[in-house]
Order: C-alpha cells, then sequence, then structure tokens
C-alpha cells in the first residue's frame, strides 16, 4: 500500500515536473501562450483597500492599452495580482509567491510605504524589478538597484507643506499627530517639522496613534490648549476621517494639514463636513488642464465612471514605464530591464515627465495642494520645480506655462 502511494507520489511529482516551465524566458512562454508575466502586490482590503482598488484600476488600463497595441515587442502582458491586506508582513509573502509561485519579471507595488520596504529586499535578492508607484518614504528605493518609484519623496513633500503654509499662509503654530505604525507617517512628520522649524515656526504639541485606532480624544485633548493653527497629520484617509470628526467634536477649529496618504475617495465620504477647510499635499488634480491629464481622465472616466485618483494616475504611469523599459531592453530578464529603466529620461507620463536621477527616484516632479471645499477636492497651490528652474535661468527663457496656471505656487525652499 505504501509503495504504491510513494509510486504514486512520484508519478505525480514527475508529471507536475514536466508539466511545469522552468524559470525563465522559455519556460514562461509554454505554459502562458509567449506572455510576458508581471506581478501587482496592493492593499485590496484592510484600512488602505482604496489604494489598490485605485492603483489596480490605472495599471489595468495601461496594460489593456499595451496589449491592444500588440504587447511589448511583440509579446502580450499578463499581470498576477495579490492581496496585502494593508499589512506590511504580508507584503513579503505576496511578492515572493509572485515571483517563486507566478514566475513574474518584474513587479508593481505597493502603495504604503512599509510594505514596499517589506517587500523590496525579496525583488532585489531574485533581481526582479520593482516599481513602486506611490511609495513616498526615501528608504524604499535604498533598499537596492532594482527598486525604482514613479512619485516625489517625503523630505520634497515635507518642505513643500512646510513652506507653504509658513511662506504663503502666515502660520507661526502647528501640532503633529502621526501614526507610529506606518514609515511614510514618521518619516513625513519629521521632514515637515524640520522646514517648519526652519521656517520660524513653533511645534506646539505632538501625539502619535496607531492605525486602525478608533478614539483619537486623548491626543486631540492634549493638543487642543496649545491651540495650534494647524494640525499636521500625515496620516491615510481611513484614519484622518475619523480624526476630523473628532476634532471638530472636541471643539478644534484648526485645519487639519497632512500629504498624500489622505487620497481615496473615502477620505470625504468618512470625514464629511469635518474636513472642510483642510488640505494635503499630493500628486495631481484630476482637473489639471494639460493634454496628458485631460486624455487620461478623459478615457479611464469612460471605463470606471468615476474620476481616477493620484494612485490610478500613478499605477497607470508605472506599468507603462515598465512596458517602456522592457522595450527598450529588448528583453525581460532582470538586469537589462534595470538598466533600462535606470536609464530612462523625459518618459511622458500622466503625472509628469520622469527622468529617474541615481537614486532612482524621478527629478522634478510636481506637487499639488488640494483642500476639501464644499465637500470637493479644490486646487490650492501646486509646485512645479521644472518650470521654476526655468524661471529662475535667465538665458533659457523656455518656462514651461501651463502646470501652476490656476494656483499660488508653494516654492520649495533653496
Ligand atoms: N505616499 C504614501 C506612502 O508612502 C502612499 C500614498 C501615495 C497614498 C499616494 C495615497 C496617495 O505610504
Amino acid at each position: 500500500m505504501q509503495k504504491r502511494l510513494i509510486v504514486l507520489a512520484i508519478a505525480v511529482l514527475s508529471l507536475v515536473a514536466i508539466g511545469c516551465p522552468p524559470k525563465g524566458e522559455g519556460g514562461a512562454a509554454t505554459a502562458t501562450d509567449g506572455k510576458i508575466l508581471v506581478g501587482e502586490y496592493g492593499s485590496f482590503s484592510g484600512t488602505e483597500a482604496t489604494f489598490g482598488k485605485s492603483t489596480h484600476e490605472g495599471i489595468t488600463m495601461a496594460i489593456d492599452e499595451i496589449n491592444a497595441g500588440g504587447g511589448v515587442n511583440g509579446r502580450k502582458i499578463k499581470v498576477f495580482t495579490e492581496d496585502t491586506q494593508s499589512k506590511a508582513e504580508e507584503a513579503a509573502n505576496t511578492v515572493t509567491k509572485l515571483i517563486s509561485q507566478n514566475n513574474v519579471v518584474a513587479v508593481l507595488g505597493e502603495v504604503a510605504s512599509s510594505s514596499s520596504m517589506a517587500a523590496a529586499p525579496v525583488c532585489q535578492s531574485n533581481k526582479v524589478p520593482m516599481i513602486s508607484p506611490s511609495s513616498t518614504n526615501p528608504s524604499v528605493t535604498e533598499k537596492g538597484d532594482y527598486i525604482f518609484r514613479m512619485c516625489f519623496i517625503d523630505p520634497y513633500q515635507g518642505e513643500a507643506m512646510a513652506n507653504y503654509v509658513t511662506r504663503t499662509l502666515g502660520v507661526k503654530t502647528a501640532a503633529i499627530l502621526t501614526d507610529v505604525r506606518s514609515d511614510y507617517s514618521t518619516g513625513l512628520a519629521k521632514f515637515f517639522k524640520a522646514t517648519f522649524v526652519k521656517n520660524g515656526g513653533r511645534i506646539v504639541g505632538e501625539q502619535s496613534y496607531a492605525k486602525g485606532d478608533s478614539d483619537f480624544r486623548a491626543q486631540l485633548t492634549s493638543i487642543k490648549p496649545s491651540k495650534p493653527q494647524i494640525i499636521f497629520v500625515p496620516g491615510y484617509y481611513n484614519d484622518i476621517g475619523q480624526i476630523a470628526i473628532q476634532a471638530k467634536d472636541l471643539g478644534i477649529n484648526a485645519p487639519l494639514v497632512g500629504g498624500d496618504g489622505w487620497e481615496s475617495p473615502k477620505l470625504i465620504e468618512i470625514g464629511g463636513k469635518a474636513l472642510e477647510g483642510s488640505f494635503f499635499t499630493t500628486h495631481y488634480h484630476q482637473d489639471d488642464p494639460s493634454d496628458a491629464v485631460r486624455n487620461f481622465v478623459q478615457k479611464y472616466e469612460q471605463r470606471f465612471k468615476y474620476k481616477p485618483d493620484a494612485l490610478a494616475a500613478l499605477g497607470y504611469d508605472a506599468a507603462r514605464l515598465l512596458a517602456d523599459a522592457m522595450t527598450r531592453a529588448g528583453t525581460t530578464d532582470g538586469p537589462a530591464v534595470r538598466d533600462a529603466l535606470a536609464q530612462t529620461k523625459n518618459f511622458a507620463g500622466v503625472t509628469g515627465v520622469i527622468t529617474f536621477g541615481p537614486d532612482r527616484n524621478p527629478i522634478g516632479k510636481k506637487l499639488v495642494v488640494l483642500e476639501v471645499r464644499n465637500g470637493k477636492l479644490a486646487l490650492k497651490a501646486s509646485v512645479d520645480p521644472v518650470a521654476q528652474a526655468a524661471a529662475s535661468a535667465p538665458p533659457a527663457a523656455t518656462a514651461t506655462s501651463g502646470a501652476t496656471a490656476t494656483a499660488t505656487t508653494a516654492a520649495t525652499g533653496s
């Protein structure tokens, strides 16, 4: 009996071995009709569920367009998607699965910096290029030379907001409320604080919470007597809505101020009126008049019946850049695609023209400040480092207009 079982097991194993493609190009081609296999990991459930959904829609739209246009050097792309459940602890597992079971040749994700930081070493050690569409913590791309991102980083975002509130709005005092479970939140708080203080601002209170908490009253109550003009809360949308409601309940009227982690269709749904007048920095505004944004928004809205947020735009850009790099590389080999990505110059994305610096972060990306106004997100200010550089270099008087058309420019320091 046992012998027969063993024989059977061996037979099954050898069948599996024959049927199973060897790792790499040729093998993958047999099993998947020559398709290029790409992995996507994101938060489709849990506290950051809209991050994964929006990013996925942007990626899907990009891949469908690429495939409809003939694919990458004649090969179509197939995407395998894994849910991190909004947990950094899950992120590395999802990427391990994508690489070792699905044989993906490149990975797109994650949104939350802590998740990208947990998964990046897996990509790095397997020589599988990874592009995070939207993780802004500096450490993400420092995990290794196979790790890229499409977005600006938090020192830039924090400095821009600190400059905007001190220089344009004349704010002198702020309290800070940080999510200690998020590398993004603690990092952005630190960068904001450095510039705010450098500009003569005073931090009158510092409190913290852990993502997923539901009661923020103790922290808000201890902030209240110091009467800050603003409360800087670099958290994720799910917590922000609750914090806004509880702050209003406690009679705090200072606006909340934050970063791109606020970006979600759920933000105003959760926080409602309590968020009126609050504002945050992010990557793009859906009413941007540029052709790139208008075309993207139109196509996306036609397909999904609502307008894309920044995450959808960044996901779309990340997927398209990956395909572009593979086309340029002429192969899907990790090291060659990595090199092609590193050499990216003037790639026309929706969120800007992408050129990578030596640290694999894009150079000179635009930033916008959005404010909750009448239950909607309105453009309050924008920063365009490229246009600014052009404007301040007199001989090369080719300032690109348009980018800052509707807003006060919140200049980013130095
Ligand atoms: N920048 C955030 C992080 O690094 C993620 C994020 C980007 C969330 C854009 C919303 C919009 O964690």
